[in-house]
């Protein structure tokens, strides 16, 4: 990136818990001022920002819902007031809720696509239409990244997770689609994690024993798939591709998701 390293923020969703705190701690930890978006974890976002701080010049939390369309356009609005720029968005957010071919329905189908898909794509625009801002100000060298986290799933399809794996599938299409549409001033990378972290559908032995089906013997772990990321964020030749970090689960034929194995 072209900024001094304190001035680079970046919006990161999902950023209260799970693999979103690992994304936010790392970048923190590399120089990043980190806005940290919740939806409903207001005491992990609070406990996020005091982690970040430690290590980056400031962070801040944010609340959206993304099933809400208004909530999803005011929320780059409200970083940018905080920070007075942001320079890129890590798009971590996800709903994963069960459905499969038996019991898909619009519903179903119409929530994911809002969290998964539609915010995600919201963001991007909002954040092109930021650094073009930013350009038509005077900054000519203005410059923006969007990191998707995807899935390597859409490489190595199940039925399980029907919605949910339609919704990463259209946001790998808009991945590239919004490559191209946003250069020259904001890059769009994807990030597709294999299994990393646990679910209330696995006990801890189901998961390490899970874990090992790839290649490699091991899948993702947190730090790799957040160091993935940075990579993501911080190397300005890579745009409209998908960076896989599962050890190789991509390779391999799955007939259930993991989560129900
Ligand atoms: N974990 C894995 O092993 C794995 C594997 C492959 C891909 N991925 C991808 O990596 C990303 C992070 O995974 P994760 O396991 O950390 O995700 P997660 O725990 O399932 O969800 C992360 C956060 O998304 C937020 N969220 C969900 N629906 C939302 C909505 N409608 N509006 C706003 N926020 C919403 C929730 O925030 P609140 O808690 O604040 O409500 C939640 O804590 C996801 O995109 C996922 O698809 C993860």
């Amino acid at each position: 990136m072209s900024t001094p390293t304190h001035h680079r923020t970046v919006l990161v969703t999902g950023a209260a818990r799970r693999l979103g705190r690992q994304i936010a701690l790392t970048l923190a930890a590399g120089g990043w001022q980190v806005a940290v978006h919740y939806r409903d974890s207001l005491d992990d976002a609070i406990e996020t920002v005091a982690s970040c701080a430690s290590e980056a010049r400031a962070s801040a939390y944010f609340d959206a819902d993304f099933a809400d369309e208004a909530a999803v356009r005011a929320l780059l609005p409200r970083v940018v007031a905080h920070f007075g720029r942001v320079d890129a968005v890590v798009n971590s957010a996800a709903l994963f809720e069960h459905d499969d071919a038996q019991s898909f329905g619009f519903a179903h189908l119409e929530k994911h696509l809002r969290s998964n898909t539609a915010a995600p794509i919201l963001l991007a625009q909002a954040l092109h239409q930021h650094v073009q801002e930013r350009a038509a100000a005077g900054e000519a060298q203005a410059q923006g990244v969007v990191v998707n986290l995807l899935d390597q799933k859409l490489w190595n399809q199940n039925p399980d997770f029907f919605s949910y794996t339609l919704s990463k599938a259209a946001l790998e299409a808009a991945n590239t689609m919004l490559a191209m549409a946003l250069a020259p001033r904001v890059r769009v990378v994807g990030v597709a994690p294999g299994l990393t972290l646990t679910s209330h559908l696995l006990s801890d032995d189901k998961f390490q024993q899970l874990h090992t089906l790839s290649p490699l013997g091991r899948s993702s772990t947190p730090h790799d798939v957040a160091a993935t990321v940075q990579f993501a964020l911080e190397n300005r030749s890579i745009t409209g591709t998908t960076l896989l970090v599962d050890g190789g689960q991509h390779l391999m034929k799955f007939e259930r998701d993991f989560s129900l194995m």
